[in-house]
């Protein structure tokens, strides 16, 4: 054979190689994180992963908290045309799918990554059913945190963060007084949602939470006190709330037409986006005050079981990869979240991260909404609450629409 023909040859099968190769690690990921913090971060992953000789097909659906997301998800991976990857929150949302047997465990990848070990205890309880490892978790968020402008509040004479409710009401009234927006809201159903459950916590701490949703409880007067408190918001918003997405309303934050806003802490992967620093040009603290329970928020990737030749050792790679300590921190910095992993160095973090680095160790965390609700249930208690907001309902009957939401 001459010496071309040997290259020529060569360079065939090397690029056959090479193909069947990145075929079998072509990825198709589904998430909806669409926001510019929430690009940047996912982009971390998409690089690891490209940087690993894999190809990243990403596959973004808008619409903030993931509802849409999530209905993509399920129809594909009912419907037998399921992507490599896909994306939920912690909790009940992939528990259908797992009990159909439609997803691959990580029982290898977590054996070998020392799972059992590096993940927080309560975190283990979320990704492992029935002893099986069903979700590589990648993050930690906590939803109750209040964020603002510090340029706007100093202007407004507001020289230290609210402890408690009636400072935070206070400190909204002198926002209002400059003129400024006091309260940045996105008013869509999820984002009333999670001002509301913030309020719950600002009014009744832990307590009051885990009896609303945990004991599905919400007589006495700690609950009718939340919601009361919750509608006294509606003075301190602006009238441009209805539909607005989550990520213009930081927006408003952080160009100084709005003092704070209610959000999880995603909204702090907004300020990195746009350059601007922690305890600088913005500040952060917990609904519930210093001591805060920290609500497990976040997210997981599940791998559904996939007819592609050579699937499930390109799912390994991605959960591999997700969960790889420099991927976690490089991740985690800006998507506003902490790192899932207990052995990476966290003495670095912003002055809102290390907030939430020390609830962990004094372990605050508590189950999130889509731990303690079923969907269904879920939808049917944030649409009584999202009515509410909406309407001259009085504080009784929102009561009694919650009541029999959590009986279903
Ligand atoms: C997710 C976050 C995401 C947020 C807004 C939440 O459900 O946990 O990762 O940034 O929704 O889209």
């Amino acid at each position: 054979m001459s010496i071309l023909k040997k290259h020529a040859l060569a360079a065939c099968l090397a690029t056959m190689g090479l193909m069947g190769a990145a075929h079998a690690q072509k990825a198709e990921v589904i998430h909806w994180w669409t926001s510019g913090g929430e690009a940047a971060a996912i982009k971390e992953f998409a690089a690891a992963y490209t940087k690993a000789g894999g190809t990243w097909v990403d596959t973004p659906v808008a619409g903030g908290g993931g509802a849409q997301a999530r209905t993509v998800i399920i129809n594909r991976t009912i419907g037998g045309d399921p992507p490599m990857t896909a994306q939920f929150n912690y909790g009940k949302q992939y528990e259908e799918i797992i009990k159909e047997g439609l997803l691959n465990n990580l029982d290898d990848v977590a054996a070998k990554g020392n799972w059992d070990k590096i993940l927080p205890e309560k975190i283990k309880g979320q990704v492992k059913v029935n002893g099986h490892y069903y979700a590589v978790p990648v993050n930690l968020h906590n939803e109750n945190w209040i964020w603002y402008n510090k340029a706007v509040l100093a202007k407004a004479g507001v020289t230290k963060d609210p402890a408690n409710l009636d400072e935070f009401f206070a400190a909204l009234d002198k926002v209002k007084a400059t003129g400024v927006t006091p309260l940045a809201l996105g008013g869509q159903g999820w984002q009333e949602n999670i001002t509301f459950r913030s309020i719950l916590i600002a009014t009744g701490g832990r307590d009051l939470y885990l009896k609303t949703f945990k004991n599905k409880d919400v007589s006495g007067p700690g609950f009718k006190k939340a919601v009361e408190n919750f509608k006294k918001l509606k003075s301190y918003v602006d009238p441009g709330s209805p539909g607005r997405d989550w990520n213009l309303a930081t927006g408003m934050v952080i160009d100084g037409k709005a003092g704070f806003q209610m959000m999880g802490d995603w909204a702090k992967g907004e300020f990195i986006n746009a350059n601007k620093a922690a305890g600088k040009d913005f500040g952060c603290f917990m609904a519930g005050g210093a001591n805060s329970p920290y609500s497990i928020g976040g997210d997981v990737f599940v791998f559904p079981r996939n007819k592609a030749a050579g699937s499930a050792e390109t799912q390994k790679k991605l959960a591999e990869m997700m969960i790889s300590p420099a991927v976690q921190v490089a991740f985690n910095n800006k998507k506003g979240s902490i790192p899932i992993r207990t052995d990476v160095d966290l003495s670095g973090v912003d002055i809102c991260a290390a907030q939430g680095v020390k609830a962990v160790k004094e372990n605050r965390l508590i189950e999130g909404i889509d731990d303690l609700l079923s969907p269904d249930v879920k939808g049917a208690f944030e649409d009584a609450i999202s009515k509410y907001w909406n309407s001259a309902q009085s504080a009784d009957d929102v009561v009694k629409a919650v009541a029999s939401a959590l009986k279903l």
